[in-house]
């Protein structure tokens, strides 16, 4: 099974992904050579900003999209509460959320998120039935995975994601990621690994080769650049 995750990030006006959902229902599956067996074989996953869950989530009921998953790319570390601003798996709760990407390098370097912090986040998804898809680079993977229990760290995902590689166009190369997918075995336990950073349809296939999947930002933006990655899984 292959985890293929679109992030978009702060992008996108409510008109923008209705048009993006519009064009995916219509192309997926109909348009490009997805047949049923890469479709049991994979599970994407739509990260959107979290005023768009609610319309995300509802589009998602399409028959048409059942292996389609929805995430939010981040959660308060806090519970349900007086923490004006924040977004607390309560709030969440009722909107089919599967996922939640948790300590993405973006939140570490302008949110100053710390592993503490990210594991507490690990905690409330996973009390709330939601899998944490947590972010590593390799200076923090043992550091965060030793602020995760050990019973919490073999229900992550965990997505290795070189900071140079983000948003660069330069993927890192496959024997450095399987390098650090050892380490992350080391420090997390077998879990499912997946790769992000710079992810695109040219380079998606050897990555699917080595990982359980993708994180993808730029190139899930467009609908026929994240499709042209999933038919590669
Ligand atoms: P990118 O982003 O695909 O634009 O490199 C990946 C990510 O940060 O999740």
């Amino acid at each position: 099974m292959k985890l293929i995750i679109a992030n978009w990030k702060s992008h996108k006006s409510r008109d923008e992904v209705t048009r993006w959902m519009d064009e995916f229902e219509e192309k997926f599956i109909n348009n490009i050579n997805i047949d049923s067996q890469l479709e049991s074989n994979i599970k994407i996953i739509i990260a959107p900003a979290f005023p768009s869950l609610m319309l995300v989530s509802n589009r998602l009921l399409s028959p048409k999209l059942k292996s389609v998953s929805l995430a939010v790319q981040d959660l308060s570390n806090f519970p349900s509460g007086a923490y004006t601003g924040a977004v607390s798996t309560r709030n969440i709760d009722g909107f089919e959320v599967k996922y939640a990407i948790v300590g993405h390098s973006e939140r570490r370097r302008y949110f100053h998120e710390t592993d503490q912090e990210v594991a507490n986040k690990v905690d409330l998804a996973i009390n709330s039935g939601i899998t944490p898809i947590v972010c590593v680079d390799d200076e923090y993977i043992m550091s965060q995975a030793a602020a995760i229990s050990t019973e919490n760290r073999t229900k992550c995902v965990v997505a290795y994601e070189n900071l140079a590689a983000i948003g660069s166009g330069d993927t890192t190369p496959l024997e450095d990621v399987k390098n650090k997918f050892a380490k992350i075995d080391n420090s997390f336990g077998q879990i499912p690994k997946i790769y992000g950073g710079s992810v695109s349809s040219s380079n998606a296939g050897s990555f699917f080769d080595i990982s359980d999947g993708v994180l993808v930002g730029t190139a899930s933006l467009s609908v026929d650049d994240f499709l042209a990655i999933i038919t590669k899984a």
